[in-house]
């Protein structure tokens, strides 16, 4: 065994850039993310480092600085709850569960979720404006480039669980950004659209990308690794997604 194995474990299966999280798969692994303070937007607002930074990247790309702020990155389930909590009081249960992921099902708190807001006087913690025209219409046209997806939309209401909110978007890796949002489908989608076939993407810079949904067998089990760049994350629904890069970056 070497240190390249993949390592299919149950704790693995639950953890990584693709988990899903939501109604019906809430976290089940204590996740330490490694969070980044975010430049440019609400004070004391973290994110995942390579989040970040992607997030970052494309602001930059649309010129976005100072017009485009997160408004709410990582929440630790203490911050869930007390948002979940003040939805009720405020707005009642129908507009909670709307708009609000109950605490322990809440993308935010992996660190790889961000709500993005045109800069305003004053700015709806909750239901922030991020409109389609303008700079945010081009952050949105450059997302998946940089590994985002717009993660709640109207037409996915059911399979998400969530109102449409253009504000959130999801990391999850460039080639998964661009294999979702070429297929249309959301992550609560994307592990029976690899179970169907495994997808190849070509990366901009003329790389292919190979990505293959793994089972979990229900023991812990360990393969070789497949090349020497590669990127192997839960699902958090019972498997785990594969992704290789070929050739030489
Ligand atoms: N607004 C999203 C669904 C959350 O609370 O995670
Ligand atoms: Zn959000």
């Amino acid at each position: 065994m070497t240190p390249a194995d993949l390592h299919l474990t149950a704790a693995a299966s639950r953890k990584g850039s693709l988990i899903l999280v939501n109604r019906d798969h809430p976290l089940r692994e204590e996740l330490i993310p490694d969070l980044v303070p975010l430049t440019g937007g609400w004070p004391d607002q973290h994110l995942d480092r390579t989040a970040a930074r992607m997030l970052a990247a494309a602001i930059r790309a649309v010129h976005g600085e100072g017009q485009i702020l997160p408004v709410s990155g990582w929440r630790s389930q203490e911050e869930q709850q007390a948002i979940w909590d003040g939805s009720l009081t405020d707005h009642g249960p129908d507009f909670t569960a709307r708009y609000v992921a109950r605490p322990g099902c809440s993308e935010h708190q992996t660190g790889l979720a961000v709500d993005l807001a045109l800069s305003a006087d004053k700015i709806d913690f909750i239901r922030p404006e991020f409109p389609y025209d303008g700079v945010c219409g081009a952050f949105r046209r450059v997302a998946a480039r940089y590994g985002f997806v717009e993660r709640y939309t109207e037409e996915k209401q059911d399979k998400t669980g969530i109102a449409a909110e253009p504000w959130h978007f999801r990391y999850v890796g460039v080639p998964h950004a661009a294999i979702l949002t070429d297929a249309g489908i959301c992550l609560e989608e994307y592990p029976a659209f690899l179970r169907e076939a495994p997808r190849v993407v070509r990366l901009e810079n003329g790389r292919r990308v190979q990505v293959r949904y793994l089972p979990f067998c229900g023991t812990g089990t360990t393969r070789p690794a497949p090349g020497p760049c590669w990127q192997l994350s839960g699902t958090n629904e019972g498997g785990f997604i594969l992704t290789v890069w070929e050739g030489q970056p």
